[in-house]
């Protein structure tokens, strides 16, 4: 019982990670854990555009750099996340001139990509594009540039970096339903077409009680396209007070998870959004909601933690 979830899922295969947020490196406690117990790292904020590139053409990657460098003292690989994204957006974009907006975003890709070129296992390309009806979020990228930016967002990435593996990443993806059959459409047109494309991460916020039935058959789906599939921000949100029967329900919907994609050889790894509660970003974004992970704010394991390891062992 000595193996971490790390290990266990390197005999399998497979990377199980921990997104990470740099306030929280202070706390050697959290530091401990996450050192010790996970083979992969997501920056969970600063690799986002707001960080990256505050100021039109003026890029910073001090607090990314110091959550890589960590990864990698502790032999961890790195998710890149994320590249274009309507969130977390700094407002010079919004200013852009419609003409001018593909050629900033593709500066901003190939700059942030390739600063971090050999140090990244995969980068989120573009997260989050579509609505829950399967159409197109109407960001600025989408108004401004049109529906070929994400396709452009991808040749610019692999411009930038031909070894790291392209991921588009969004959420309530995980199981068959309008908006992972858009997802689903673009990657087959994006294979037909040459365009180059990876994997799909599916982000993985969900409610205790409520695994999509065809997460499982939606991953094989997307893994027969010839894509790679990535469990990349996986929590399971209850609604407070934290019980034992809610906590059990919780390692049940872990554990189903974990099979899930032990089951598909192209579900190359899970990343938990934080791994204690008390640095997840639920209660702040989900009134009532909490108790997602499986360490609990006291850094104690919970049922969720030892069904992980059941799972993949
Ligand atoms: C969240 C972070 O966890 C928060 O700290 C931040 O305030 C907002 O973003 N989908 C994503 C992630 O792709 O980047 C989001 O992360 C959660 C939803």
């Amino acid at each position: 019982d000595t193996a971490t979830l790390g290990e266990l899922a390197e005999a399998k295969g497979r990377y199980f990670g921990s997104a990470t947020d740099n306030p929280e490196l202070p706390d050697t406690q959290y530091t401990q854990i996450l050192g010790s117990e996970f083979s992969q790292i997501t920056p969970e904020n600063t690799m986002k555009w707001q960080y990256t590139e505050p100021s039109r053409g003026r890029f910073d990657y001090t607090a990314a750099e110091e959550i890589v460098d960590l990864a990698e003292s502790n032999g961890q690989s790195v998710r890149g996340h994320t590249l274009v994204w309507h969130n977390q957006l700094p407002s010079w974009v919004d200013d852009v001139p419609a003409g001018e907006l593909l050629g900033v975003m593709r500066d901003h890709i190939t700059h942030e990509v390739d600063h971090f070129k050999g140090r990244l296992i995969h980068w989120d390309v573009v997260n989050e594009a579509f609505e829950e009806d399967g159409s197109r979020r109407q960001s600025v990228f989408q108004q401004k540039i049109g529906d070929s930016y994400i396709a452009e967002a991808f040749k610019a990435a692999r411009a930038a970096d031909p070894d790291v593996k392209l991921y588009y990443n969004d959420y309530n993806i995980e199981g068959i339903g309008p908006k992972s059959d858009a997802v689903y459409e673009m990657v087959k047109s994006f294979k037909a077409q040459g365009i180059p494309i990876d994997g799909v991460g599916m982000q993985a916020h969900l409610i205790a009680g409520q695994v999509p039935a065809s997460l499982q058959e939606n991953i094989r789906r997307f893994a027969d396209l010839g894509v790679d599939v990535a469990l990349t921000e996986l929590d399971i949100r209850m609604t407070l007070p934290r019980t034992a029967a809610k906590d059990a329900q919780q390692a049940t919907d872990y554990g189903a998870v974990v099979e899930a994609c032990l089951v598909v050889s192209r579900c190359v790894g899970i990343t938990v959004w934080d791994y204690t509660d008390k640095y997840s970003w639920v209660p702040s974004v989900f009134p009532g909601q909490g108790a997602a992970l499986p360490w609990d704010e006291d850094f104690a394991k919970k049922p969720a933690y030892h069904a992980i390891a059941a799972a993949l062992n």
